[in-house]
């Protein structure tokens, strides 16, 4: 049976474990996977903009000796032109894999439903799964384990906390997490979240205290105030996080050299300075390049 990638709940333990060390495989040998895909193809349905998912897919996909097409929202538009079920139908005779970007999360659950070739989630309103396997893999590789470290998010509970949050859980690192009131994770994220760090022994602190996740973290992790498809909530928002941006002030609370990460696109200024993002201790291009190594695993699991 077709297995598909939709959300990190979705992935055993074991199977995160597992394309952790595919990753690092693949990283250290390039040429040994060249022609790991030969012959295959996937498409990219997106219908929103994308740098890293978009780029990182198309390459590693081309670095796997396969093909990846792109299909933005003016050659397909799901949903609209034709339904979820047709354009899964339709495209699982040509391809044999998808990476769709929605808006709606339920677009891409509704895709996997239907497809039958491997449906990967490159974001949706309510998940990022691969940018969490690349941000546990980047923790790891950096730290060379998950044990006594302390990941502190500060910004808004959304898509790409979702996904960090379950995959921190799972693997047994520790959350402390801030966002403003009103802009909490979502309840079930959190409570699945939970019964994840039970099996785990990972510690998830969730509060609205920037300074308290802050304090004696290894690393500090944010994301955009205004997600895509938010845009028009853009004023209120700015202002409920105005006391939330990760500044020198917030990094002195935490510990020595410790790391920033953030998924990109930064808002620069806004819930990130330019004084932390470009310091010696933001490891944000290495984060950024790690979408790549992991999402190579993510299709050589799914589509071999
Ligand atoms: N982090 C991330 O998913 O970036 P893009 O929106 O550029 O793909
Ligand atoms: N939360 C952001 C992540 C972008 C990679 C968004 O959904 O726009």
């Amino acid at each position: 049976m077709k297995e598909d990638l939709i959300s990190i709940e979705c992935l055993e333990t074991r199977t995160i474990s597992e394309l952790l060390d595919l990753t690092k495989k693949i990283k250290s040998d390039k040429a040994k996977y060249a022609d790991a895909l030969k012959g295959k193809s996937i498409g990219l349905i997106f219908q929103k903009p994308s740098n890293r998912t978009r780029v990182s897919f198309e390459i590693g996909m081309v670095q796997l000796g396969g093909h990846a097409l792109y299909l933005g929202p003016d050659e397909i538009d799901m949903g609209g032109r034709e339904s979820v079920k047709d354009v899964a139908c339709v495209l699982s005779r040509y391809l044999d894999g998808i990476v769709a970007r929605t808006y709606k999360h339920d677009d891409v659950r509704e895709l996997a439903l239907y497809a039958a070739v491997p449906v990967i989630n490159g974001l949706s309103d309510r998940a990022h799964p691969c940018q969490a396997l690349a941000d546990i893999f980047t923790i790891k590789e950096k730290f060379g384990t998950f044990k006594g470290i302390t990941l502190s998010y500060v910004g808004d509970g959304n898509n790409v906390l979702n996904s960090l949050v379950c995959a921190a859980a799972k693997v047994g690192l520790d959350m402390k997490i801030a966002t403003p009131k009103g802009y909490e994770p979502a309840k079930d994220i959190v409570a699945i979240a939970k019964k994840f760090a039970d099996g785990s022994g990972a510690k998830i602190g969730i509060s609205n205290d920037p300074k308290a996740a802050a304090r004696g973290a290894d690393v500090i992790y944010t994301d955009v105030w205004v997600s895509m498809g938010q845009e028009k909530g853009a004023k209120a928002r700015l202002k409920a996080f105005k006391d939330f941006q990760i500044n020198d002030g917030l990094i002195k609370l935490a510990k020595k050299d410790c790391l920033v990460m953030h998924c990109l696109p930064a808002h620069r200024g806004q819930e990130i300075t330019d004084s932390v993002i470009d310091s010696k201790n933001s490891v944000v291009y290495d984060q950024a390049e790690n979408r790549m190594h992991t999402e190579k695993a993510i299709l050589l699991k799914l589509l071999k």
